[in-house]
């Protein structure tokens, strides 16, 4: 794949995301000879900073890169920093806008980046579009003489309606096609490897059904609270900052049909098909019974006292947003006619880890009653993060006498694969926007048909005085109840402990 002279043009570059993940990206990429030859890196913000400041904070004195610039040596650190320019928007919207025009116009004339431009939105998504509009307006957004492309970071808006809105403002200045929705669970690799498992083995697929398959669980599980960003999550909650995009990601791609091909569109129409497959929950009764949120409590993990969310910096003491939500809903198609899936996300779980779990059904004839295996599934585990891999858990005889049957393990670990770390999210995903594949982004259809099915929940909770939060100790697997919403003998699946 050929990535062609560029450059990349980051709105809200003085912002944490910048320094955390884009900056860190990028220069791995640089390392590894991904970029061309021909490259660029603008950062734009508010915040007054020389070019010299900008590469300082974001490279040199970076706690984020100190280990990759030790490893790599300061002199490859001083040359990425030469591609690095910064361009301070000032107060005055209009005339900073042309200014910023100019100095792209002279960069790219200077470095020829051939008049390929991405612009990265990083900023709060309020101003996505003015400043898609500005663009635009200063003849930056036209193709006539090479691409343009826009990356735009989540939340991808706030509701159905929102969401609906900016996909509609942002239409007016860019194609569809040159709109790329960033989601980083998309980057991640296993996340990927769900298209692999199910579509390039012949043994996955044709139990990937109704007829072997039990239930399906997905849970999202971190150990951290909201960090220092209670101001944010406050007016977000789990259902919008993970379920909404990361989860049902996931979702789509366990659920989908199989695509015509591995091109960007062919995939994304089966994604879509899948999320407008979900069985929306709307009454009253089914949002009351299948869905338990909850907000974590102060406890004490490991000797240390941690804070209940209501008393985290920036949240609301009386706060109703939850840090805990379960779901089980069903899919209403042939595939997955009567098959439950159970989702949950949460913080200040017990640990961080993110797994799918596939259960089939027993045999239908049970012949060895010896042990109390036959009342064990078998399970297909795919590991998300951490412990990048798959598990299967099947039975075998258990060595002697007679025909006791025990539960054994087909582990595969993704590092025996890799020499270095996988690729982290944000490189594969820039990379990919570089080279203009949109497989791994979210298009518009696909992130209002993930509205569609979230935004009946959120509001139920924000206008209904039934819909109750439960409280659960940091540090524990969400509230008890959560265990109700599952069918029969089942509980959920808690890494680590079964
Ligand atoms: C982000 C959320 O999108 O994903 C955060 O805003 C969350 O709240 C993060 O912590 C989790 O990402 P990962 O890659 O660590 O699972």
């Amino acid at each position: 794949d050929r990535t062609e002279s560029q450059m990349l043009i980051i709105f809200g570059a003085s912002g944490d995301l910048t320094a955390r993940k884009l900056i860190p990206a990028l220069f791995h990429l640089y390392c590894g000879g991904y970029l061309p030859e021909n490259f660029l890196i603008l950062g734009v913000s508010r915040s007054e900073f020389s070019d010299e400041e900008f590469r300082r904070k974001v490279i040199f004195e970076s706690s984020y890169l100190e280990g990759d610039l030790k490893e790599k040596g300061r002199e490859t650190g001083e040359k990425f920093a030469q591609k690095l320019y910064y361009h301070d928007l000032g107060a005055s919207y209009e005339a900073s806008y042309v200014a910023l025009a100019r100095k792209i116009e002279s960069l790219d004339e200077k470095h020829q980046t051939g008049n390929n431009f991405i612009f990265y939105l990083s900023t709060p998504p309020n101003i996505y579009e003015v400043i898609a509009k500005n663009l635009s307006e200063q003849g930056l957004t036209h193709k006539d003489k090479g691409w343009k492309r826009l990356i735009v970071e989540k939340p991808f808006g706030y509701d159905l309606a929102s969401a609906k809105k900016l996909n509609n403002s942002l239409h007016q200045y860019f194609h569809e096609d040159q709109i790329f929705r960033i989601d980083h669970y998309l980057g991640k690799e296993t996340v990927q490897n769900l298209l692999v498992t199910r579509f390039a083995n012949s043994i996955f697929e044709p139990l990937w059904n109704r007829n072997y398959i039990q239930h399906i669980e997905i849970t999202n599980a971190e150990s951290v609270g909201v960090e220092k960003r209670g101001g944010y999550y406050d007016g977000a909650g789990a259902m919008r900052d993970m379920f909404q995009n990361h989860l049902l990601q996931i979702v789509s791609l366990v659920v989908m049909e199989p695509p015509i091909s591995a091109e960007a569109e062919s995939i994304r129409n089966e994604k879509v098909k899948a999320l407008k497959s979900l069985r929306i929950l709307k009454d009253e009764k089914s949002l009351s019974e299948n869905i338990i949120r909850g907000q974590y409590l102060a406890a004490e993990i490991d000797g240390k006292k941690v804070k209940g969310y209501r008393e985290e910096d920036g949240v609301n003491p009386d706060s109703t947003t939850e840090t805990f939500v379960a779901i089980k809903f069903f899919v209403d198609n042939w595939r997955w006619k009567d098959v439950p899936f159970y989702v949950r996300t949460a913080k200040r779980m017990p640990t961080k880890v993110t797994e799918v779990v596939i259960h089939f059904k027993p045999p239908h004839h049970k012949i060895f009653t010896e042990s109390g295996m036959f009342n064990k599934d078998n399970k297909l585990i795919i590991r998300i993060q951490p412990d990048e891999g798959i598990l299967i858990k099947f039975g075998v005889k258990v060595p002697g006498q007679g025909f006791k049957v025990e539960r054994a393990n087909l582990d595969f670990y993704y590092d025996s694969l890799i020499e270095n770390n996988l690729m982290a999210a944000y490189e594969r995903l820039l990379l990919d926007a570089m080279q203009g594949d949109a497989t791994l982004y979210a298009r518009a259809d696909e992130v209002e048909a993930a509205w569609e099915f979230v935004d009946p929940i959120l509001q139920y909770w924000s206008t209904s005085k039934d819909a109750t939060i439960y409280g659960y100790s940091a540090g524990v697997w969400g509230p008890q109840n959560a265990d109700d919403l599952i069918e029969g003998e089942n509980t959920w699946r808690n890494p680590g402990s079964n």
